[in-house]
Order: C-alpha cells, then structure tokens, then sequence
C-alpha cells in the first residue's frame, strides 16, 4: 500500500517511526508491503514511487527542519494540493495540524482525496467536528473509505472498538476523559495543591502541554471528540458548535482541595448523547473509573445489552496516536 503522508509534526513523524517499526511484522501477518512515497508539511515535500526511507525521512527533518532536503526527493515547491497530484498513493494518511476555524489544510486535502478515489486515515479532528456529515457523504459518494480512529483518544481504542468489538449492543452515551493535557494538569494540581497558573507552565515545560494550549484547557480540543463520537457511534447529526464548553483555567486550587476532602477529584468530562453533548469540568469519586491520573483518556460506552464498557488508553503521544493511524491503515487493506 501506498501512502502519502500529509503533515510532519508529532503525529506525521510517529507514524513514519510506526511504519519502519512495523513494516516487516504486516507483511507477515497481513500479506502487503507498506511504503511511503510521499510526505510533506508546510515546509515542503519528498516524493518517490520506489518509496522513502522513514529513518532517512525523520533525521532529514529532524537535521535540516524540512523533508524538503531529503536527498535526490525532496522539492522545495511542490506543496499542500500539488503533492496529492505528484504522487501515485493508495491512502493518504492526514495529519495536518487541527484547525477549529475552518478545518484547513485537512478538508480540502480529505476532498481532493475522496475526488481522486483515494482512501483516508485522520487523526485530525477540525474538518470532522465542523463537517462530519458532509465529510462521509462524500466518502461514501466515491467508494472510498475514510477512517479516523485516531482522532479520538490516541491510542485509547474507542471507534473501531465499539463498531468492530460490541456490534451486538447499541451504544447510547458515552462519559469520559477525552483529553489528556487537561487530566495532566488537574492530577498534578491535586497531588501538588499547585496553582492552574503554575501546573499549566510545568506541563508546558515538559512538552505535555503546547505552548499554546487553548484547544487543550478550553475543553475545545475535547468538544471536537465528543462531536466525532456522537456522529459516528450514537448517530447524532451533530457539530462544533452544538456543544457546551467550559474549560479548565479557572480552577482553583482551593476547589481542588475542598472537592478531595470529600472524596472527589475534579475531571474534564466530555458527555455525549441525545440529552447532551457537553465538556465540563466535574466531580468524580475518587474509586470510579473517571478517577484516572496523568495523561490518560478513559471513556464509558453505555450499551443496551452489555451495559458499560469502559476503555482506556494513552491518549496523546506520537507513537501511541501513530498505533491508532497504523491500526486503521491495516483495516483499509482488509477491507
Ligand atoms: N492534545 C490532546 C490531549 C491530544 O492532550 O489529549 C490530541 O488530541
């Protein structure tokens, strides 16, 4: 299978690493030679049909800052669209960084994708919360398939969980924590009765956190997956906009302390069903499954028939976000 990897940061360099790593043990297992044959960022592209080296790819940027120098590939002008047109790929696995404006780079790219009879693998989450529906109208339009298990929770395994493991139960909510920086800084606040202020630069500093983290401590990042879960496991025709959000940055302390005296931890809860579709900061007991610390996402699918199942995984990373992307990449060949 060929794939033509768009976007190189974290999730773009883990999914390289992911496929050196893993290269051998699928065409063992699974029976197809996996190659890249063409990557790029905003910074430019390497194309090649023989396929490109990941190692070579990754010390390229990791040296020079650009695919671009990638020896005898790399081009300085062929760019976003264009790359889609120079390269003969099978899947393009998106991973462009998140945009909550208009979901670009990562719609247009998806589209032209879709147009070209190409299939996809996301883990962007901008386009599908702003235009879910119309992204898998348009999958399904083509023929092609469109899949994005890492959208949600990284490597915590929910979508194709749920659709492929539990196809016996109908799901009718979901409650967890959907966002790992926001679980980070409110564990450290309570184990540390560090201020919001204080905890948020410890986690920037030790890069769990972006230098700008809005999307993460605004619960924006967590209403994204709760849209993506609400179209795609419970069937609610659903966007950005239709969900409540109050973040974490005004959490205090003495809140903190207060909820613990009594038995509480305060979580970032995204909840997802008919009744709601809502991310807010709230209680949990501290022995319940939402009592989880660091940087984990947990989730709670409530099932007609097999009641609750609760998942729970690494839900940022690059190798970890990577599986999930790697994961679905196998399942479009099966398929
Ligand atoms: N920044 C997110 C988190 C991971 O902290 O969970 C990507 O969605």
């Amino acid at each position: 299978m060929n794939i033509c990897l768009m976007g190189f940061g974290a999730v773009g360099q883990g999914v390289a690493k992911a496929i050196s790593l893993k290269k051998k043990e699928i065409k063992e297992n699974f029976g197809f030679d996996i190659k890249i044959v063409a990557v790029a960022d905003s910074s430019g592209s390497a194309i090649s049909q023989e396929g490109l080296n990941a190692e070579l790819l990754l010390e390229t940027k990791v040296n020079t800052g650009s695919v671009s120098n990638y020896p005898q590939f790399g081009n300085n002008d062929i760019k976003g669209m264009d790359v889609l047109d120079s390269a003969d790929y099978d899947c393009l696995v998106e991973a462009t960084p998140t945009n909550i404006e208009n979901g670009e780079p990562a719609k247009s790219l998806t589209l032209k994708a879709f147009t070209d009879k190409k299939d996809v693998v996301t883990s962007n989450k901008g386009h599908l919360a702003l235009f879910f529906s119309e992204l898998i109208n348009e999958a399904n339009k083509n023929k092609v398939q469109f899949k994005f298990e890492a959208s949600v929770g990284g490597a915590m395994p929910i979508l194709n969980f749920v659709e492929e493991t539990l196809p016996s139960s109908k799901p009718e909510s979901i409650i967890g924590i959907l966002n790992g920086t926001t679980n980070y800084i409110l564990s450290r606040m309570t184990s540390e009765g560090s201020s919001y202020k204080n905890t948020l630069e410890e986690s920037q500093q030790l890069g769990i956190a972006e230098t700008d983290p809005t999307q993460d401590v605004e619960g924006i990042d967590a209403a994204c997956k709760t849209v993506i879960l609400a179209n795609s496991l419970l069937g609610i025709d659903c966007a950005y906009n239709d969900v409540e959000v109050t973040g974490i940055s005004k959490i205090s302390s003495e809140a903190i302390e207060l909820a613990s005296k009594e038995g509480y931890f305060i979580k970032l809860i995204a909840e997802v069903s008919k009744n709601a579709l809502k991310v807010s900061p709230r209680l949990v007991k501290k022995n319940s499954p939402y009592a989880l610390e660091g940087t984990l996402n947990m989730a709670t699918v409530k099932t007609d028939l097999a009641d609750d199942v609760t998942v729970v995984g690494k839900g940022a990373g690059s190798l970890e976000t990577a599986s999930a992307i790697l994961t679905d990449i196998i399942n479009v060949f099966k398929k």
